[in-house]
């Protein structure tokens, strides 16, 4: 590698390590592609830059999952992690090892520094008292405690806080609590367990954390909690626990999130091993390389405070930068189970190809811990507009007058001014990649596409082809379309790997990211193929479709009776209360009661039916949808609410005059409201 301006750097990133419970979804690949993205522009700068990824396979959840399943975790876990394997694949993460925290490396380790944290003092014992159901015979953490809430009286609410009213409380506050697990009730139970004395390290992380490995928003939410004061960390958990026995303690395990960022050294040192490196020259306290852990907000603890100061008791280096992101929305919305906007990777990837999705994240991910939506029509329109419409453009609009004209690209640059602009661009892309503000990069790159394409619309090299004596000036104006096309593809490279591997056996060169701005001349091109398919419409409602039923599949493979799950959802913790409002501004609203007077199918919509409205005296034509949950007959007659007031929206059928209300989250699941019997149309709702 050639013309970089400064020796190489040895660079390890990472990505959190996924649970081995269940299946990736979109937020999760969100973080994948952003830590790809940088990892594949490390690399195409000539830096060395591993990425390493393995799967976490600790704790209760994978233990009780598997046991639901019928598997020993072991055999559980090895699926779950082909199965995040694949999707790695799928995504076009160019992880160099994916390993797991159960792995005899990762049982090395977390001994070994567990060890040398006791001998620094960093482990203290004690004995507390816990919820423990008696059948299981398993110690209960709150999520796994369901009660009456002490507050509203609503049944069947988790451990530490209910989703009816919001109150948090201790499970021991709980009315008739019962063990999610085996409906038991629980008894308390005292038990030894073993705390990493964070206290100890205050004054080292009130520096650490300031010290330019966080973001500043980051680093000012982690001061706040060193101002409350650290609490020991509870670093054990009692048999059964799928996990590692912790050295001297039999029958006592590490908790998951002790061993999970070690996690990270193990996948490391197995790739170490095998490649003959040594991976103490990442983590040895003086090491020169680079340590990057690309981590979602809701881990930033656990990344920021614990694992520094656990790095720094053991005597080993402390990361560089901990890159922090926001959650992934979908259409604006938290991605929702009961709504069905919660899509998995695979359900991607069944229908949309994998650079559509980079690309889009790329174009919207800053280097700020800002939420990050993916809306579906929005990503429709930019892939097609930015890659098909302007940057594959470039190439497919010039590359067949070079090959008319015998292959070759001209000698000179036909517009200097322009090509300037790329040259001048170039260091700013760079900087923008290397801090991690994708979407400013795009911007860059996107405006240069749109000046390469401006131009090249005005010397039209088609018109020009058609007129005696202008071949040479067709080939000036269309080589240096080429040769912009290659930057751009150069610098889009981390993002679209598969389309720079297309575009390099069009141009016949290898892309670098050194010379991008060194225009090709005299090199001879090979025949452009098509590189990018515009994405459909239809793909991504077939992507829809098949997110809620893999949903609908989840739910029915069910849990056990009252068997807690990992993350809470139900309709209310999926969507969330909107902001309050005045009363001012919901009476504006005016819902009416309507009497269905007539329903019918609308030819050649698929979700739409026709219902016409008797307000009692007014009728309404709304088109709702709702086909997927009613058979229009068994809708005539009956009354139901309707948003009165709304503006008339112009549809594909007609003019639409309102709304009816319902509830759910689509398809059969639909349930339109229907007042209780003596209520009139027309009668305001209020
Ligand atoms: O939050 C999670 O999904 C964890 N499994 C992340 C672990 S990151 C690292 F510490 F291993
Ligand atoms: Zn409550």
């Amino acid at each position: 590698m050639s013309h970089t301006d400064h020796q190489p750097r040895n660079i390890l990133v990472t990505s959190a390590l996924p649970y081995a419970n269940g299946s990736l979804h979109l937020g999760h690949i969100l973080e994948y592609i952003q830590t790809d993205i940088w990892a594949r522009f490390q690399r195409a700068r000539g830096n060395q830059c591993l990425y390493m990824c393995a799967d976490d396979a600790h704790g209760t959840a994978i233990m009780l999952k598997a046991e639901q399943l019928g598997l020993t975790p072991e055999q559980h876990i090895a699926n779950m992690q082909a199965e995040h394997e694949r999707d790695f694949g799928g995504f076009l993460i160019s992880v160099d090892n994916y390993h797991s925290t159960h792995s005899e490396e990762n049982r090395e380790l977390s001994a070994m520094i567990y060890k040398r944290l006791r001998e620094n003092g960093h482990i203290a014992s004690r004995t507390i008292t816990q919820a423990y159901d008696p059948e299981k015979e398993l110690f209960l953490a709150d999520r796994y405690i369901k009660g009456t809430c002490p507050k509203c009286k609503t049944e069947d609410q988790y451990g530490d806080n209910c989703e009816a009213c919001g109150a948090t409380y201790s499970p021991t506050e709980l009315i008739n609590p019962v063990s999610a697990i085996s409906g038991a009730t629980p008894v308390e139970k005292e038990s030894e367990h073993f705390f990493f004395t964070l206290p100890a390290f205050n004054e080292f992380l009130r520096e650490w954390t300031r010290a330019g490995h966080l973001q500043s928003e980051m680093a000012n939410k982690l001061a706040e909690w060193l101002d409350e004061g650290l609490q020991e960390w509870d670093i054990s958990r009692d048999a059964p626990y799928f996990g590692f026995e912790i050295p001297d303690a039999p029958g006592k395990y590490f908790y998951v999130w002790l061993d999970a960022p070690i996690g990270y050294m193990a996948s490391l040192k197995n790739y170490c091993d095998r490649e003959g490196l040594d991976w103490l020259d990442f983590w040895k306290k003086d090491s020169s390389a680079e340590v990057y852990h690309f981590i979602g907000k809701d881990i930033v603890n656990f990344h920021a405070l614990f694992w520094p100061a656990m790095l720094h008791s053991a005597q080993f280096r402390t990361p560089t930068k901990v890159c922090v992101h926001g959650f992934l929305t979908v259409n604006g919305k938290k991605m929702s189970k009961s709504r069905g906007t919660f899509i998995n990777a695979r359900n991607y990837l069944d229908h949309l190809n994998p650079e559509y999705l980079r690309y889009y994240f790329a174009a919207k991910l800053t280097a700020g811990v800002d939420d990050l939506d993916l809306n579906l029509e929005d990503f429709i329109a930019k892939v097609n507009s930015d890659l098909v419409g302007k940057v594959v453009n470039i190439a497919s609009r010039t590359a067949k007058f070079v090959s008319k004209s015998g292959g070759a690209l001209a000698a000179e640059i036909a517009d200097e001014a322009l090509w300037n602009q790329f040259v001048e661009a170039a260091p700013r892309i760079t900087e923008f990649f290397e801090t991690r503000e994708y979407s400013r990069a795009v911007r860059e790159i996107m405006a240069l596409a749109d000046a390469a394409n401006a131009w090249i619309a005005d010397k039209a090299p088609w018109s020009l082809a058609k007129q005696e004596g202008k071949e040479a000036e067709v080939l000036a104006v269309c080589s240096q379309g080429v040769n912009m096309f290659r930057a751009l593809i150069t610098w889009l490279a981390p993002v679209l790997p598969e389309t720079a591997k297309k575009a390099e056996e069009f141009l016949g060169v290898q892309l670098n990211w050194n010379t991008a701005t060194t225009p090709l001349a005299g090199h001879s091109i090979n025949e452009f193929k098509p590189l990018m398919q515009r994405v459909e419409k239809a793909q991504v409602e077939a992507m829809q479709e098949a997110a809620k039923e893999s949903l609908a599949q989840l739910q029915a493979e069910a849990k056990p009776a009252g068997a807690a799950s990992e993350n809470k959802s139900g309709p209310l913790a999926d969507d969330p209360i909107a902001p309050e409002i005045q009363f001012d501004d919901f009476a504006k609203i005016d819902l009416r009661i309507a009497l269905i007077a007539n329903a019918e199918h609308v030819e050649g919509a698929g979700k739409l039916l026709k219902l016409t409205l008797d307000l009692g005296g007014e009728t309404r034509q709304v088109f709702s949808g709702i086909k997927s949950a009613y058979k229009p007959e068994d809708l005539i007659g009956k009354h139901t609410v309707m948003v009165a007031n709304l503006a008339p929206r112009k549809m594909r059928f007609g003019v639409s005059e309102g709304m009816v209300l319902a509830a759910g989250p689509g398809g059969k699941d639909l349930w339109i409201l229907e007042p209780h019997n003596g209520a009139q149309p027309g009668m305001r709702v209020m």
